[in-house]
């Protein structure tokens, strides 16, 4: 931040909170501030500290047991060069093993954290390498097979931001906390005592862990004070199961400039942006005037998440602008972007994602018993079609699923077991067996195809930052033709164009897989190396 922006913005707040009938005015009291992530710089010797630990926090109005990196909720937003060595000491003060995956970060298989490399309780693990890649939003989170969604769930997530010239010399706005704001968005349950209420069951195993309340920075719809100007919104999925679309509460447009890997080419103006799990977009809102407004969550038509409250808009955060004047900028062009190369002729690979048809089906009977036919979400008018809701109905009508007859179902000829009943090409995750090798620094053309099942497959690739060809059976939109880790697989096929730059070995293979962390946690998932 420069120096006079600074003393101006301060200068302000104290003016604001010496007239507390006008502070109060702009500040709604009984709303929480948005938290912004601390930044955390390389020190002197280019290290950076991580601790996961176990804490409190104060969430939707309860003392709950959370877990954090360098804290207890969340984590700091570490802020990288590109070119930059870094060492990241990571220390694992959890009562379980975990990993720190870099999601979006294109780095070496031995240090990207994939579920090969654990930390035990109590041990610690350090890695060394340089992002060479553009300037992005990338996040770190665990990756410990089987349990990536309870730790994620628990609170363990944090940004990656790596910065380079070209992005430095553009004049977005790019004072973090001021008008540079992460925007970590996640759904949670909570049972009677207030604790988060993780469960990987039969029914989270098909559809995903969803929860009734959203939090914006781990905060249920905290408020933001913004500078009048144009405030940008570095935006990030980090819920397990829920794909988000995202709007203005007064229809105002946003201006979409980067996506996971990097900045677009120019800005992509939008009235609402889907934000699939795992996946960042940048977008900058103009905050012209005083009239507050909020960011909301729309209804999506994803299997279970219209669950109440999400059958309404939710707010996510609350902007709230203050009298002074920001000096970002929206930029008519951005980032080279460049053309893609010629397709012709590339090594083609076909990934076939599959749930086992029993889980689908124990999985929907579940969330349909529990919650009711609004939770089927857009899948009773047809799009299974084969008669299927209508078998499931009946069953509903002479109550199936009371726990005798999940056990028969479960039981046919053999015992569902739901951690390896999703799979990619007929196989469930098998840590010890890599599925292929990509030769290193070659394109190649991955076909992920969800024909088979109508469930959202937020499909994501390490290692790599790729460019969407299509996207389930239809061209990418406009701001989804950049630079991207993950795809959305929804009932049909996407294509996408990889190249790793880096090697994986078999050892700390990298992985591909569903961003739906249960989908992920019971067998939807590959590792392939790269030499
Ligand atoms: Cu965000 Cu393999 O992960
Ligand atoms: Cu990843
Ligand atoms: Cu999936």
């Amino acid at each position: 931040m420069q120096r006079r922006d600074f003393l101006k913005y301060s200068a302000a707040l104290g003016v604001l909170s010496s007239f507390p009938l006008l502070s109060g005015r702009l500040y709604a009291a009984e709303r929480p501030r948005l938290p912004i992530p601390t930044l955390l710089e390389p020190d002197a010797q280019s290290s950076i500290r991580l601790t996961a630990q176990v804490g409190k926090s104060v969430l939707a109005g309860h003392q709950a047991t959370t877990w954090g990196y360098n804290g207890s909720l969340l984590g700091p937003a570490l802020r990288l060069e590109q070119g930059k060595k870094v060492n990241v000491e990571i220390h694992n003060r959890l009562s379980e093993s975990t990993t720190v995956h870099w999601h979006g970060l294109e780095i070496p298989g031995e240090v990207d954290g994939g579920p090969q490399g654990v930390i035990a309780p109590g041990a610690s693990r350090q890695v060394s390498f340089t992002p060479q890649q553009r300037a992005a939003t990338c996040w770190f989170h665990p990756h410990q097979h089987g349990k990536t969604g309870h730790q994620v769930a628990m609170g363990l997530a944090g940004l990656v931001l790596i910065d380079d010239l070209e992005s430095r010399q553009l004049m977005l706005p790019k004072q973090w906390g001021i008008d540079d704001i992460p925007l970590i968005i996640q759904d949670k349950r909570f049972d009677a005592d207030g604790q988060i209420d993780y469960q990987l069951d039969v029914m989270s195993a098909a559809v995903g862990w969803f929860g009734d309340t959203l939090l914006c920075n781990g905060v249920n719809y905290p408020q933001f004070g913004a500078l009048r100007g144009w405030l940008r919104l570095r935006l990030l999925n980090g819920c397990n199961a829920r794909s988000l679309e995202l709007a203005t509460s007064d229809g105002r447009p946003m201006y979409v400039v980067g996506s996971d890997g990097g900045l677009l080419a120019e800005p992509v103006k939008v009235e609402s942006l889907p934000v699939l799990m795992g996946e960042r977009f940048e977008v900058l809102v103009e905050v012209k005037d005083a009239k507050p407004f909020e960011i909301m969550a729309l209804p999506v038509t994803q299997m279970g998440m219209q669950v109440a409250p999400f059958d309404k808009p939710q707010p996510v955060v609350r902007i709230q602008p203050v009298p002074v004047h920001g000096s970002g900028e929206l930029p008519d062009t951005l980032a080279k972007v460049p053309e893609l190369p010629k397709l012709e002729g590339l090594n083609t690979r076909w990934l076939q994602l599959m749930m086992d048809p029993r889980l689908d089906q124990m999985g929907m009977q579940a969330l349909m018993e529990k919650y009711g036919q609004g939770a089927m979400a857009g899948m009773d008018h047809g799009a299974m079609g084969h008669g299927d809701m209508e078998q499931m109905k009946g069953g509903m009508d002479h109550s199936a699923m009371d726990h005798g007859a999940m056990g028969k179902m479960a039981n046919g000829d053999r015992k569902l077991d739901i951690y390896n009943a999703n799979k990619i090409n007929g196989k469930a995750f098998d840590m010890n067996t890599p599925s292929f090798n990509v030769p290193r620094g070659q394109y190649e053309r991955w076909t992920i195809s969800g024909e088979g099942d109508m469930m959202l497959h937020p499909f994501h690739i390490h290692g790599t930052q790729f460019r969407i060809l299509s996207e389930d059976g239809k061209p990418p939109a406009e701001h989804r033709r950049g630079w991207k880790d993950t795809v959305r697989v929804e009932g049909k096929r996407s294509e996408v164009l990889v190249r790793f730059d880096h090697t994986a070995p078999a050892q700390h293979s990298y992985m591909a897989h569903c961003h739906l962390l249960e989908h992920e946690d019971t067998g939807m998932m590959l590792g392939f190396t790269v030499s």
